[in-house]
């Protein structure tokens, strides 16, 4: 079950192209990641490979690459497109209200 949307901050807070930083959401620690091309991502922080950070990691398209070992994950999916992970990260749910710019995510199970 999901929970509701939080309000997380305004689309223009957010960094980028090609930018990401962590939220912590209700004791979860999340991911929200731009694309180059403007597309936004939410997704679990913590690499399924081991426990460091995947905001601190590049991203390359529709991708971010962990900078420990290198594993890739399609950010809109969460699944590894390239070794050592191959469990997925949980992706989350984000909304843009176009009338003032607010960013919601929904927590994914
Ligand atoms: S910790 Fe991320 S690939 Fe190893």
């Amino acid at each position: 079950m999901s929970t509701s949307p939080v309000r997380i901050c305004s689309v223009d807070e957010l960094p980028g192209p090609a930018g990401a930083v962590v939220a912590d959401i209700e004791g979860r620690r999340v991911t929200i990641a731009r694309e180059s091309s403007g597309r936004l991502h939410a997704f679990d922080d913590t690499c399924t490979h081991a426990n460091v950070s995947l905001a601190e990691g590049e991203i390359e398209g529709d991708r971010i690459e962990c900078w420990l070992h290198g594993s890739q994950f399609e950010m809109s999916t969460g699944i590894p497109k390239q070794l050592p992970a191959t469990a997925p990260v949980a992706v989350h749910t984000l909304t843009i209200d176009e009338t003032d710019g607010s960013v919601y995510l929904t927590l994914a199970d």
